[in-house]
């Protein structure tokens, strides 16, 4: 994907927030299309077994996991499907500012069996799409992760959603998102231009495959494009 969310447009009044979510606000710019085709490339990715639960990673910190798994939550929900985001970077959650939501209660509840998911979950702008914020910081979160908990709360969730998008903290830096991404059908890994190293990717990827997550695919983020091409707006979705 190649996209820089925060290259300024003539006659841009959105905010810093409505541009992070910018298949929320902007559906027909040329960034919501690529996330559309992120999501078009997932659901090809398995033909026979539908991939319902899909973590969010990347190999280091900012490289834009949040801000992808966010907008692919949004992209999920605008096709008619019901969506549930769950923000599990339980050490640098910022999916609770991103959609100005409160994150008094989240996950971290649900986990140690306070409350339930039905009464937890929070609407957000986008219709079809609610979430899970990370709720009060643990100090044990990578245990809390792989709880029999968690597995049971990802099954009562996939009861409920058609997708269940999950952000999680960078694979290279601690073991919280090879924990969830054994318990998911697939895992997309951020990758920034410029930024990352492609032998951390490598190293990313392996990790993962070694705790048995199906990785999908490759997100390139943070590309800078061609003025032209940035501008180009394709068809009237
Ligand atoms: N495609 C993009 N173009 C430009 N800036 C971006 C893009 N995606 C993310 N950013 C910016 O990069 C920063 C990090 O993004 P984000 O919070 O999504 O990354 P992250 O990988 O979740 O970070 P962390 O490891 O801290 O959880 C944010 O300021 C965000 O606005
Ligand atoms: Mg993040």
């Amino acid at each position: 994907m190649a996209l820089n969310l925060f290259k300024k447009k003539k006659k841009d009044h959105l905010s810093t927030k409505q541009r992070s979510l910018i298949s929320h606000f902007v559906p027909k710019s040329p960034i919501s299309e690529q996330y559309r085709t992120i999501r078009t490339n997932i659901q090809f990715a398995a033909a026979d077994t539908p991939i319902k639960t899909i973590a969010v990673t990347s190999t280091a910190p900012e490289e834009g996991k949040s801000t992808t798994a966010a907008n692919l939550a949004v992209v999920f929900a605008q096709q008619e499907q019901r969506v549930l985001l769950i923000d599990a970077d339980l050490r640098k959650p910022t999916n609770h500012y991103t959609f100005n939501a409160s994150n008094q209660y989240g996950l971290t509840n649900l986990l140690t069996q306070q409350g339930n998911l039905e009464e937890t979950v929070q609407q957000t702008v986008q219709p079809r799409l609610e979430l899970l914020t990370c709720g009060p910081i643990p100090p044990n979160p990578a245990e809390l992760l792989g709880s029999k908990r968690m597995q049971w709360l990802l099954e009562q969730a996939s009861r409920v959603y058609d997708v269940i998008i999950i952000d999680t903290p960078p694979v290279l830096a601690v073991t919280d998102a090879q924990v969830i991404g054994n318990q998911v059908d697939g895992t997309v890994l951020v990758t920034a231009n410029n930024t990352t190293k492609i032998e951390d990717g490598k190293k990313a990827k392996e990790l993962m495959q070694h705790a048995s997550a199906r990785v999908l695919g490759v997100v390139l983020n943070k590309k800078d494009r061609s003025k032209g091409s940035y501008y180009y707006y394709y068809g009237n979705k």
